[in-house]
């Protein structure tokens, strides 16, 4: 994509079939979003991982659906040109297709995205329908569904383990229930869908076996795109994970920043004359 291009539905459909990467890059306020409409990101994810990296919880269970209407729409006030994606947090699809319908219309409406994204496969198939046909693009997020936090134990890599391996056929979490979990969402009308926290060669057979892209975090190189952190990505956040990568190291920059600005006050150089008004 040129860096000036909207990316659009179409557009990012696209891209897998010219064999184009795919970024995105979470974001959940207007500041960074100003930066990322300057940058040449395609994708922007107003992920439900806001409740751990903005609200210091431990997983992203008590994000509640106000609070996403609201960072959605922050994020929307500053972002045109990538294709903009919200999460549906936990609660607000699980109960009924039309409840996942009616605040996928409210996400659309009031948070302003252009595509909303919910996590699960064959359990959610029914919910991606209702809201693919009345026009709403879905995209899916299987394997590591945080959302999933207690049933998995954890933020744990799923897929790891076959059917036989098991023993309890294609459960949650077996590398057949997680091919299975990738048909039932493109069947279902998702335009694209998340792989998270599965093994590189699982990711690699998705992507070949799906005709929509897959966009990988935690998940190896061969999927068609790939999504992170924006506070991982930045060195904002202290967590070291295998899957992330640091391109920058604003954590230090800013801590130096906000002690050289207390040594300054301290020793009675700020503000100096030139900031001040006469
Ligand atoms: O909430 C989020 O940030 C996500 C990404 C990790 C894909 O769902």
């Amino acid at each position: 994509m040129d860096k000036k291009d909207k990316v659009t539905v179409p557009n990012f459909l696209a891209m897998k079939d010219r064999g184009e990467k795919i970024t995105m890059i979470t974001c959940y306020e207007a500041t960074f979003a100003g930066l990322l409409e300057e940058s040449g990101i395609d994708c922007v994810l107003v992920g439900d991982s806001m409740g751990m990296v903005v609200q210091g919880l431990p997983n992203t269970l008590p994000v509640t659906m106000e609070q996403m209407v609201y960072h959605c729409r922050t994020v929307a006030r500053r972002l045109t040109r990538p294709l903009l994606i919200g999460d549906l947090p936990f609660g607000s699809y699980q109960v009924s297709p039309q409840q996942g319908l009616e605040n996928s219309i409210r996400l659309i409406k009031e948070g302003r995205v252009e595509v909303v994204k919910l996590e699960g496969g064959v359990n959610m198939a029914a919910t991606i329908e209702a809201i693919a046909r009345v026009d709403i693009p879905v995209m899916g997020h299987i394997g590591l569904t945080p959302q999933s936090y207690h049933r998995m134990g954890g933020h744990k890599v799923q897929g790891r383990r076959t059917a036989t391996q098991t023993g309890a056929g294609a459960a949650p979490g077996s590398r057949e229930r997680v091919i299975e979990d990738a048909k039932a969402v493109q069947d279902a009308g998702a335009m694209g869908v998340v792989l998270e926290g599965i093994p590189l060669d699982l990711a690699r057979e998705i992507t070949a076996l799906l005709d929509i892209p897959t966009i990988g975090i935690g998940a190896g190189q061969y999927c068609d795109g790939q999504v992170l952190v924006l506070h991982d990505v930045l060195g904002l956040s202290d967590l070291s994970l295998r899957f992330t990568k640091k391109y920058g190291d604003l954590r230090s920059a800013a801590v130096n920043a906000v002690d050289d600005y207390v040594r300054e006050v301290k020793d009675g150089a700020f503000p100096d004359e030139g900031h001040s008004y006469k």
